[in-house]
């Protein structure tokens, strides 16, 4: 099959994938209503068909996270990127880079910050929760300046972890009993193409980011009880200050919803403004992100960018989301499924795909300069 939609790549991963890593990615907290809200609200957004406005010369390009971008789209970090395809991170950073957008690194990602660096030309940018240890921060921020890194992203809504039933269900997470590994055993067992690219030749899984401050040989299926022990549930703004002396470089805040929060992530320094829920994977209940994209841009008054993520499964969807005020979007399930379908190819398949989709949306609204998109190529705008 060739994929011709995110839906596609989503059902390659699925064939390709063992169950718990496809419904890792595929699944959201609780009851996944936030999750779904994502994609069915931007779906909602009806858009103003405009026609004879010679939209021969299309400008997709801008700028975001203080890099120039082909088109406006950066790779939002997925943790656990390396177990998708063979030193997944590597294999993705390079497409973003082949396609000209930036890449941003999850600090949960199985090739760490060195190796993804080593493996493009221009730096990545990395994504970093706040752990409790200063130290061993301290020391991440410093390999993270020495890799050439420019642009860190904190995500700030994953304090805690919030439960995945699917996760409970295909024993990645919860009690690590004999059941929990055989199940999982089974599973690798019946994908045997994932087997012998990622189980056998994608090692060492460890979480290259984290690796010197966990316990030894720490895999998987500690992970997340370690982030329950280790993430920081205390930090507040102030906390910024100790991150400013310790990082020189941009800084931008993810898993922004409200204004009054976008508000404050001004005031603590921020460059960057990401609108999102983590994909549906934290509070479920939280409006869907393009819902909130409308009163942060607002909030923020242009005194940053705003960015959003969330939903977007096609060129259309990142048209809307600039229609109500992002500069540009993240893909995060999008391109876990691409290199889960079909590794680095399907990243930068799944990338043109995206981009001539936006184009085309863009021509028959009658736009030819993406950073002038507004709410009036929205019906009822
Ligand atoms: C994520 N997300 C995420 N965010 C983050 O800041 N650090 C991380 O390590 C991860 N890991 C992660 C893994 C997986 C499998 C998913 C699906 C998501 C959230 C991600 O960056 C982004 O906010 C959402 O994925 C955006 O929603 P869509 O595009 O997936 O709908």
């Amino acid at each position: 099959m060739t994929p011709a939609s995110i839906e596609d790549f989503r059902e390659l991963a699925r064939r390709r994938l063992p169950r718990f890593l496809f419904d890792y990615i595929d699944g959201g907290s609780y009851a996944e209503d936030t999750l779904r809200a994502n994609e069915a609200d931007l779906r909602q957004l009806k858009l103003r068909q405009r026609v004879m406005r010679d939209v021969s010369e299309i400008s997709p390009g801008t700028t975001m996270l203080g890099q120039e971008a082909a088109f406006p789209v950066a790779l939002a970090p997925i943790g656990l990127a390396g177990l998708y395809a063979r030193r997944g991170e590597v294999q993705a950073a390079r497409a973003a880079e082949a396609a000209g957008i930036p890449f941003i690194l999850s600090s949960s990602s199985c090739c760490a910050i060195e190796e993804v660096g080593r493996g493009v030309t221009k730096p990545v940018m990395l994504q970093l929760y706040m752990i409790k240890d200063r130290g061993f921060m301290a020391e991440l921020l410093a390999r993270t300046a020495a890799a050439g890194v420019e642009t860190l992203i904190l995500t700030v809504d994953l304090i805690v972890h919030s439960p995945r039933r699917r996760d409970l269900r295909t024993g990645l997470t919860g009690q690590q009993g004999l059941a929990a590994r055989m199940t999982r055993a089974v599973e690798i067992a019946r994908h045997p193409a994932w087997a012998w690219d990622v189980g056998l030749w994608g090692r060492p899984h460890t979480l290259g980011n984290f690796a010197p401050c966990m316990p030894d040989g720490a895999g998987l299926a500690e992970f997340t009880a370690w982030v329950g022990r280790n993430f920081d549930a205390s930090i507040t703004w102030a906390d910024l200050d100790w991150l400013r002396q310790h990082w020189h470089g941009r800084l931008a805040i993810k898993g922004i919803l409200d204004p009054d929060d976008a508000r404050d992530a001004i005031t603590a320094g921020a460059g960057t403004i990401i609108v999102s829920n983590h994909g549906g994977r934290q509070l479920d209940g939280a409006p869907s992100s393009i819902a909130a994209l409308p009163a942060v841009v607002e909030a923020v008054a242009g005194r940053a960018d705003v960015l959003m993520d969330g939903g977007i499964r096609s060129g259309v969807d990142i048209l809307r989301a600039l229609a109500l005020g992002a500069r540009g979007i993240l893909l995060g399930r999008a391109w876990a499924f691409a290199l889960g379908a079909q590794g680095g190819a399907g990243v930068t398949r799944m990338l043109e795909l995206m981009r001539h989709e936006l184009a085309v949306a863009m021509a028959l609204t009658g736009q030819r300069d993406v950073r002038t998109v507004s709410r009036d190529i929205l019906v009822d705008g």
